[in-house]
């Protein structure tokens, strides 16, 4: 195994000297203390962190925005070309595409994904969960949500379908309840979703209220579910858009209800930068949820990439900074402090659903990113691919 000492490196909110050896943290020291031993490899400046997280995508549609192109740009004709193209995808094809997608997020310094998979389409459900002993041979984790894209409760088949896809070896219940059929079907949805996920022991991820409608009110019902059941910490909401909408004394009433609920929001600020408005002829809104308020009162807000070249968005590399990027400029969050917050969530809140981040300390496993910067700022103007160390060595 290999030695490696970083030198004057930001860790935390220290700069310090690090060493490692024989894959695991050996050292930590104030910086420009330790000297470099005899052949080992000497890096200087820049910041450690764990590795990125991936909170929210959807690997099964990635790489397909050319074979169902998108003319509109809307979520609804996203939806309606991936089920059309959905019934001729092989395990195969699935496969190809979501390792090489999980490729590319590793090439950014994310190790962790959590992705939705439709449970309409079972070569999908089959194809990701055959691919996670391969992912695991890449150092990654993979979570899959059992995702039911058109709901479960809008035609016959889909409810089964659903439950066929947890059996199959999914590890998260997901639900759409601002796709059923009406607002009572939603809350019906979710009721099932927790019942699925009680039961079952596994944690829920929900795409909630991914709309402009300020009616949508499903995000309040999942928090009243999670308290109900004492299910703090194993909740995800995703989206949550509509929150944009909401008037304000009912915006701060949902905000409270997250943070007493501890359900975790995901925003996806590629997706829904382009998607959301689109009803609207102006002045269109961004339809954003309302990450400073949720920051302000306390709660957990991940960020994702969501979509990598699908039906729905049609750029993205699977660089979650870019994802940080875009945010920066969607939440307004331009100020030094609220960028520095915004790149550390991809390392820290994100890896909330995966049980929490890495501890980079002494005697802890050397699985880590180097960046070339300690600035987040600077990074987020360059957004470089980071040095990743699995078990100390670069990868
Ligand atoms: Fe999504």
């Amino acid at each position: 195994m290999s030695s490696c000492l970083f030198s004057n490196v930001r860790l935390g909110e220290d700069t310090v000297d690090v060493r490692v050896s024989n894959g695991v943290i050996a050292k930590i020291a104030s910086a420009k203390t330790l000297a470099a031993l005899p052949g080992e490899d000497h890096i200087q400046d820049g910041w450690l962190t764990p590795p990125l997280a991936e909170p929210h995508c959807h690997l099964d549609a990635a790489l397909l925005a050319d074979r169902a192109p998108n003319h509109s740009g809307t979520l609804v004709e996203g939806i309606a070309n991936w089920a059309a193209i959905a019934p001729s995808l092989t395990v195969q094809d699935v496969r190809d595409r979501a390792l090489t997608t999980a490729k590319m997020y590793k090439s950014w310094g994310c190790l962790r994904i959590r992705s939705h998979v439709d449970t309409e389409c079972p070569v999908a459900v089959e194809a990701l969960v055959s691919l996670k002993p391969d992912l695991a041979e890449l150092g990654m984790d993979l979570q899959l949500v059992a995702f039911p894209q058109r709901g479960i409760l809008r035609a016959p088949g889909r409810q089964d379908a659903w439950r066929a896809a947890i059996d199959a070896g999914c590890d998260v219940v997901g639900a759409i309840p601002h796709y059923e059929r009406t607002h009572d079907e939603g809350n019906a949805s979710l009721k099932l979703a927790f019942d699925l996920a009680e039961a079952r022991g596994l944690m829920v991820d929900v795409h909630c209220d991914e709309t402009d409608d300020p009616s949508s009110r499903h995000l309040e019902r999942m928090c009243a579910e999670t308290i109900d059941r004492a299910m703090a910490g194993r909740v995800v909401a995703g989206h949550c858009t509509a929150m944009h909408s909401y008037p304000n004394p009912h915006a701060a009433k949902v905000v409270a209800l997250v943070v007493e609920s501890g359900v975790q929001i995901v925003t996806n600020p590629l997706d829904n930068s382009v998607l959301q408005g689109r009803y609207d002829n102006g002045p269109v809104r961004r339809g954003h949820t309302r990450v400073k308020a949720l920051w302000a009162a306390g709660a957990s807000v991940g960020i994702g990439h969501d979509s990598v070249q699908d039906p729905w968005y049609p750029l993205g590399t699977a660089n979650l900074v870019d994802a940080a990027y875009v945010l920066v400029h969607y939440a307004q969050c331009s100020g030094l402090a609220e960028m520095e917050r915004v790149f550390r969530t991809l390392w820290d809140e994100n890896h909330r659903p995966f049980g929490g981040a890495p501890v980079l300390a002494e005697g802890k496993v050397a699985t880590m990113c180097w960046w070339p910067q300690s600035d987040a700022r600077m990074l987020l103007v360059h957004r470089p691919r980071p040095t990743i160390y699995i078990a100390g060595e670069v990868t």
